[in-house]
C-alpha cells in the first residue's frame, strides 16, 4: 500500500440534480449559486486549502458550463476593465486555476458514483487521492479535506469523513460501522450503502470526503451494481477493507447538502450570516420572517 502524499482530488460532477429540478434543468447543480458564487467554487477552495494540486472533474452531458467557469471569460473581463471595475475583475482572475491544474473526464453513462470515480483512474495513477462530493458544502475552520488528509498522515490507509444524522435519515446515505469509538478518528469495521430503514449499523453517514488508495480502481473495474442499481463506491470500499485499513473521521464543521432544496437554503442563510461584508445586512433582511 502506498504512503504517498495526497495531491489529487476527484470531483464527480455528472449527477442530474433531480432533487432541485427545475432549477437544474439547464444549469449544472454544481453551478447553483450560494450567496455569491457557485457551489463548486467553495469545494475547490476547500481542496486548495488542503494542498490539493490537481482537480479531476468527472463530467457528463450538459455540464460544459463547468469547464467554462474555470476559464477566462474574455468579453466580461474586457468590459469590467473598460468600466474600471478592478476589484471584482482582480477577484475573478485570482480565482482562476493555474494552467494544467484541472482535468475533465467524461462519464458517458450515469452508472453510479463508483463508476464515476473509476473514470478518473488514468489521471490519478498509482497514488492516494481525495474524493470530494460537491453537493456537500462543508464550512470548517480547517478545511474538511485538510482534516481528512491530516488524519491520513496520522494513520495511513483510507479515510472516510463521517457525521451523525438522526436515525430516521440513515437510509439516504452510506453508513459506517466502527470497531470502537474513542475520539473523532476511529477504525471502521464495515459500511453499507443506503441501508433499509431500521438496519443501519450506526447513525454515522459517509458525508462526502474520502482519502482512498489507488487499489480501489481494480475493485471498481469488476464491480457489480448495488443499491439503486448503480455501481456504488461504498461497495468497493467495503471489499478493499479486506486488505486495507479504513478509518472514519468525524470532522469538525458544518455540512450543507446543496443537492437538496432545504440544504441549499440553509447554505445561503448560514454562509451569508458568516460573511463579514454581508452578515449585518443578511441578519436585518431575515429577521422580519421570524417576528
Ligand atoms: C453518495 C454516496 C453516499 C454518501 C452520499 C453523501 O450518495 O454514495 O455513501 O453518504 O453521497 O451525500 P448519493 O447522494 O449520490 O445518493
Amino acid at each position: 500500500m502506498s504512503k504517498k502524499r495526497v495531491r489529487k482530488a476527484v470531483i464527480p460532477v455528472a449527477g442530474l440534480g433531480t432533487r432541485v429540478l427545475p432549477g437544474t434543468k439547464v444549469i449544472p447543480k454544481e453551478l447553483l449559486v450560494v450567496v455569491d458564487r457557485p457551489i463548486l467554487a467553495y469545494v475547490v477552495e476547500e481542496a486548495r486549502a488542503a494542498g490539493i494540486e490537481h482537480f479531476v472533474f468527472v463530467t457528463g452531458r450538459a455540464k460544459g458550463a463547468i469547464e467554462d467557469y474555470f476559464d477566462h471569460q474574455v468579453e466580461l473581463e474586457a468590459q469590467l476593465a473598460a468600466k474600471g471595475k478592478t476589484a471584482i475583475l482582480d477577484q475573478l482572475l485570482k480565482e482562476l486555476p493555474k494552467a494544467g491544474e484541472m482535468s475533465f473526464v467524461r462519464q458517458m453513462q450515469p452508472l453510479g458514483l463508483g463508476h464515476a470515480v473509476w473514470c478518473a483512474r488514468d489521471i490519478i495513477g498509482d497514488e492516494p487521492f481525495a474524493v470530494i462530493l460537491p453537493d456537500m458544502v462543508m464550512d470548517a475552520e480547517v478545511s474538511a479535506t485538510k482534516q481528512a488528509i491530516d488524519a491520513y498522515d496520522q494513520v495511513g490507509g483510507n479515510i472516510i469523513v463521517v457525521e451523525p444524522v438522526p436515525h430516521d435519515q440513515t437510509h439516504q446515505y452510506g453508513v459506517v460501522a466502527l470497531e470502537g469509538q474513542d475520539g473523532r478518528l476511529n477504525r471502521m469495521s464495515g459500511m453499507v450503502e443506503k441501508p433499509a430503514k431500521g438496519t443501519a449499523p450506526s447513525n454515522l453517514i459517509v458525508s462526502g470526503r474520502y482519502i482512498l488508495q489507488p487499489e480501489i480502481f481494480a475493485l471498481l473495474a469488476s464491480q457489480e451494481k448495488g443499491a439503486g442499481n448503480e455501481i456504488q463506491l461504498t461497495d468497493s470500499m467495503f471489499r478493499l477493507m479486506e486488505t486495507q485499513s479504513f478509518h472514519a473521521l468525524e470532522y469538525d464543521g458544518v455540512t450543507y447538502d446543496c443537492g437538496d432544496k432545504i440544504g441549499l437554503l440553509r447554505a445561503n442563510v448560514g454562509l451569508a450570516l458568516k460573511n463579514p461584508e454581508l452578515k449585518d445586512a443578511a441578519r436585518a433582511a431575515l429577521l422580519p420572517f421570524f417576528q
